[in-house]
């Protein structure tokens, strides 16, 4: 779609049907007020626009749908993926034919059962979580969604996880990662998922404009600090090919050459 006639405001920052959509807020840090992110993202529930993509674009599975409005009742719901872009990333999959997918930061899970939904029956979601609070809201949904047997959760660091992937010889062997959980480790993520795709494989990492902080970082504020190093270091990386989109709260795709 064109953005031609929208103001920039409105780019950055989307919603998940009624709930305002920010950047991933994790563990142990201070949960901002709804009504400052809503002023300052301007894409908030009220944003016709938005609302006129998702009434002429989503098709949420019903177990989907669930869990969203399961999600929603949480009080880190602000954590949950887009649902727009859910599904963006869901097509991608189907694109190219993904078989093995890794989900870095689960939460509830929405974006791990979009994803498993969109596997062949032999596919399978190697999701990365440190939270069973969080990742048992979602496994009710997965199982009655059928697809449970796709997903396969480690409770650990995801760190750990990608090392324990790489030193049981699957490198080169996934196809599509998402990577969204903590942002001071967005590197070492970024570094060992690249190992571990196959050539033509997508890397999606979520959150890359960070709430716009990224244009004009705080030399104190590691997150959006470690998000503008990634960006600075993908635009130059000659591995791969990539593309910034203004989706959600900022989403790069990475394929590997
Ligand atoms: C933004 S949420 C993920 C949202 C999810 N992708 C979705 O579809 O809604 C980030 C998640 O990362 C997890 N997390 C934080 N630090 C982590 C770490 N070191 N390793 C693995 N997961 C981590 C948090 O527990 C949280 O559930
Ligand atoms: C979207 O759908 C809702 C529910 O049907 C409707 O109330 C709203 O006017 C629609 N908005 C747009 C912009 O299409």
């Amino acid at each position: 779609m064109s953005y031609r006639n929208v103001s920039k405001e409105a780019l950055v920052g989307s919603i998940t049907l009624g709930v305002v959509f920010v950047a991933g807020y994790f563990l142990g840090k201070k949960k901002p007020s709804r009504m400052s992110i809503s002023k300052s993202h301007g894409g908030g529930k009220d944003n016709p626009l938005i609302q006129y993509v998702l009434n002429h674009s989503l098709r949420e599975h019903p177990v989907l749908k669930k869990l969203r409005l399961r999600t929603m009742e949480d009080s880190w719901n602000i954590m949950m993926v887009a649902c727009e872009q859910s599904q963006f990333m869901a097509n991608l999959a189907k694109l190219i034919q993904a078989k093995k997918a890794l989900e870095i930061g689960v939460y509830t899970g929405y974006n791990t059962l979009s994803v498993a939904l969109s596997l062949p029956e032999d596919g399978v979601v190697v999701a990365c979580d440190i939270s069973e609070d969080y990742t048992n809201i979602g496994k009710p949904f997965w199982k009655e969604a059928g697809v449970e047997h796709k997903i396969d959760l480690r409770i650990q660091p995801a760190l750990k996880t990608l090392d324990d992937l790489l030193s049981s010889g699957q490198a080169e062997t996934f196809d599509f990662v998402f990577i969204d959980a903590d942002k001071v480790n967005y590197d070492g993520y970024y570094e060992k998922s690249l190992q571990l795709l196959r050539k033509g494989g997508i890397i999606a990492i979520d959150n890359v404009l960070w709430g716009g902080r990224v244009v004009n970082p705080a030399p104190d504020d590691a997150d959006t600090v470690a998000i503008d190093k990634l960006n600075k270091k993908l635009y130059k990386d000659t591995r791969i090919t990539l593309s910034m989109l203004t989706v959600g709260d900022g989403l790069t795709l990475a394929v590997k050459l």
